[in-house]
């Protein structure tokens, strides 16, 4: 076992030297041999894969690959598509992703891909776990097959921490963990399943708990991407001026996706080997009032009604993050008001609906 080296406290995963500037305290390839930074970017096609792959590209230091199922929709990633290195591979199936781990040979992995809609984990439970927690369970046995030594950031959730009582807001690393849905407990497997390959082989993997993101390419079922489609046909003409919607008195900590995608690459630059952080904006709103911000943006009057199929078995009251240890650690904060992303988004399916 390697363990945590010097200068790391294994009980938290802080650095015991703290963040100072723009100062790398690791990056890949430095002293270990020539040529271009390999990342893996799994999920690359989807919504924060595809912003991470735009982030790195446009950086110049690194080549970029990605994994994507046979199935997958390429619109997220049509731009970028000849400055990047795709190959095909199911994450579910062990031989195949231990052939592409060890084709690619990378130095970091942004691990994104996951069954990432709560409401599919209560239709869809077996498939939730099978993708995300063998997933990974695949991913990290073929980058000890290959003996890789790479960087892994593994997307955990900050729906792991489930209900929380008011007392316990801004939620830190160290809040107990009370799961409302199989797809938090699929986060939490695979946050622990990080933690245990760091402690029991050594991998340097950090574990990064986002809160809620949204912004542009934000697949449909999501509920800023959900209500700003909706109003985008109406204002169109092909919907029905009626706005459906669930719980609207849920609490959520958004932050726009391309921040986090800076606080995904900072993590792998930056972060302590094994070591779990939150990422969040520290702010909180009523899915209420964010539904009325929507609505200011559009040009439509708009009918609330509430649509019983949108509720769920059980749904995390309130969710708000508290990220100091990130943020001591990386320097990062969200650069991206809440009011751009809504407007972002509501633009970005006005031509999605349009075209
Ligand atoms: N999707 C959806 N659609 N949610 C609605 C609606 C609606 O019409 N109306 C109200 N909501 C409420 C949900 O009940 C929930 O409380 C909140 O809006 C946010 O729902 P989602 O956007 O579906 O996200 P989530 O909070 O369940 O999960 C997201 O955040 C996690 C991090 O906390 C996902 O992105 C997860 O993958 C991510 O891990």
């Amino acid at each position: 076992m390697m363990g945590f080296p010097i200068g790391w406290d294994p009980v938290t995963g802080m650095p015991a030297r703290p963040y100072v500037g723009s100062e790398l305290h690791w990056f890949p390839n430095t002293g270990r041999e020539a040529g271009p930074v390999r990342v893996l970017i799994t999920g690359i096609t989807g919504f924060a894969g595809s912003h991470l792959a735009e982030l790195l590209v446009a950086d110049g230091r690194f080549q970029v690959y990605g994994l994507h199922r046979t199935r997958s929709g390429m619109h997220n990633i049509r731009h970028l598509v000849p400055r990047l290195h795709l190959l095909e591979c199911d994450l579910r199936d062990p031989s195949s992703v231990e052939r592409v781990v060890g084709e690619v040979r990378p130095h970091w992995v942004f691990h994104l891909a996951a069954q990432s809609f709560v409401p599919s984990s209560w239709t869809a439970p077996y498939e939730t776990m099978d993708t995300n927690v063998l997933g990974q369970l695949n991913l990290f046995e073929a980058i000890r097959k290959h003996r890789l030594d790479c960087r892994v950031q593994v997307a955990c959730s900050s729906e792991e921490y489930g209900l929380v009582y008011a007392h316990e807001v801004p939620i830190r690393e160290e809040q107990p963990l009370r799961p409302l849905s199989p797809y938090a407990v699929s986060k939490i497997t695979q946050d622990f399943l990080a933690y245990q390959y760091h402690q029991s082989y050594g991998l340097d993997v950090v574990r990064t708990r986002a809160f809620n993101h949204a912004g542009p390419r934000q697949a449909e079922p999501f509920v800023i991407s959900n209500f700003a489609k909706q109003i985008a046909e109406m204002e169109r003409g092909v919907r029905p001026p009626v706005l459906h919607v669930g719980n609207l008195d849920a609490r959520r900590d958004f932050t726009d996706v391309r921040d986090i995608v800076r606080a995904y690459r900072l993590a792998l630059e930056h972060g302590a080997p094994g070591a779990v952080y939150n990422i969040a904006s520290g702010e909180t709103h009523t899915i209420r009032s964010v539904l009325e911000r929507l609505v200011a943006l559009s040009r439509v009057r708009v009918e609330v009604r509430v649509d019983p199929a949108r509720l769920r078995p059980s749904d995390v009251p309130i969710l708000l993050g508290d990220a100091s240890r990130f943020r001591a650690c990386t320097g990062w904060k969200p650069e991206i008001p809440l009011e751009q992303t809504l407007r972002d988004t509501l633009n970005y399916w006005r031509q999605t609906v349009a075209a």
